[in-house]
């Protein structure tokens, strides 16, 4: 589960974007939310109820006169029960009735009565985004307090292109997780580096490793909820970037380090997360190497190490390594803690933390050590940035 788990009441109203809603409710699910669905009766137009229900394993109220709440009063019943209320889709009359307390249905009517927080998704079509009165009832909403998500751009159900669409199932789902993250980093700059190196050894060949960049991009995802502005330095991996944070591809040591020191002088906190490889080839060729009755002899030149140069900075930033190691973790990993001079150090089983899902975590700093345990490493990426916050906030 990325963030702590979350009561979240999702509102659909009537517009086409509601059939993405369904997917929506499933990201939510399966990140350990809970996820209570009220619609209006237009939205029930394009999705049916029972899609809802069983995606969320919750009966979805529509009705404010609905019977099976006992006091008669779902409007107050279902908001109090919520820590958060989306909207989404957000349809243009919807808005208009949010903008001015209007109350005729449940969904409606629950958001006026609510004490949580209100986040809307707007969808509609580009005239109707674009329409002054709706732009004044956006403007409302947001002096209000209200978080206004998108829209998007691009290819409308109506066949039009423009400002409007929904946003993504995945990116609302990215945004409702960052809304309800303590903002522990923010106005820091976080730079990571993620994912393995790769040395080329000829024009198809190299040398690389099984990192898959897991962990440095949770670590990049968890910085940018906490509201750090975040550089990913990544090497070679299939993972897509984390909404929000800029991301630069690298190949070998060198293209990594010359991307770090590029950014380093506008860092706050440096994270090396990167499994970089030690050497690199010093015979490269620029062409296949042709298959010969000899074996090729491929010679190796160390690499540059790069958190010990960030860290040997004058005015370096916050510097956090990592360290995987197959025996004795703990032993060496606060060896290389301190041979390289670095405040904190993540210290994990290199068997358990390459590609997988999951890791163990134990962070070495002047204090002594603090496992976080076996976990997914969304959650450990939270665990990490929860430490950095504290580090520097007793600085
Ligand atoms: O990507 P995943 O599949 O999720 O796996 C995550 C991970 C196992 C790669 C990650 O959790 C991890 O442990 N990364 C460090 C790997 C490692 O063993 O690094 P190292 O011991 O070679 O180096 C120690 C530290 O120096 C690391 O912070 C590394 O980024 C850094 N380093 C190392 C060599 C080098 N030339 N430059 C560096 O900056």
């Amino acid at each position: 589960m990325a963030t702590s788990s979350k009561r979240i009441l999702l509102g659909i109203t009537g517009g086409v974007a509601a059939y993405k809603s369904a997917e929506l409710t499933r990201l939510f699910v399966k990140a350990g939310h809970s996820v209570q669905v009220a619609m209006t009766e237009a939205a029930s137009h394009f999705v049916g109820p029972v899609t809802f229900q069983a995606l969320s394993g919750k009966p979805v109220f529509t009705d404010q006169w609905d019977p099976r709440i006992n006091n008669g009063m779902p409007h107050i019943d279902l908001s109090r029960e919520a820590d958060a209320i989306l909207i989404a889709p957000a349809s243009t009359d919807f808005i208009a009735k949010l903008a001015h307390g209007q109350c005729d249905d449940l969904l409606s009517t629950l958001c006026a009565a609510r004490d949580c927080p209100l986040l809307v998704a707007p969808a509609m079509n580009r005239q109707m985004w674009e329409n002054p009165a709706n732009q004044r009832n956006i403007a409302l909403l947001k002096q209000d307090g209200i978080a206004v998500l998108g829209p998007g751009s691009g290819d409308q159900a109506c066949g039009e292109v423009g400002d409007g669409r929904m946003l993504e199932p995945a990116e609302l789902f990215e945004l409702t997780e960052a809304f309800f993250a303590p903002k522990l980093l923010k106005g820091k700059r976080v730079l990571i580096t993620a994912g393995p190196t790769f040395e080329p050894i000829d024009a198809v060949r190299g040398i690389t490793n099984s990192s898959s960049g897991k962990m440095g991009y949770a670590i990049a995802r968890a910085a940018v909820h906490a509201g750090a502005e975040v550089t990913l330095v990544s090497g070679p991996t299939a993972l897509p970037t984390p909404l929000g944070a800029r991301r630069i591809d690298v190949q070998g040591a060198r293209d990594m380090l010359d991307a770090v020191m590029a950014g380093v002088a506008d860092t706050d906190v440096f994270i090396a997360v990167a499994a970089v490889a030690d050497y690199t080839v010093k015979n490269r060729s620029e062409h296949k190497i042709k298959k010969t009755d000899s074996a090729p002899v491929i010679e190796l030149e160390l690499n540059p190490d790069i958190l010990a140069t960030v860290a040997a900075l004058p005015q370096g930033p916050f510097c956090v390594g990592f360290a995987a190691e197959s025996q004795n973790v703990l032993q060496y990993a606060e060896e290389k803690r301190r041979r390289k001079h670095i405040p904190l150090l993540a210290a994990n089983l290199a068997q358990a933390a390459f590609g997988s899902d999951d890791n163990e975590l134990t962070l070495i700093d002047d204090q002594g050590q603090h496992p976080l345990g076996r976990a997914p490493k969304a959650e450990l990426a939270q665990g990490l940035i929860r430490h950095i916050a504290g580090m520097l906030a007793a600085r």
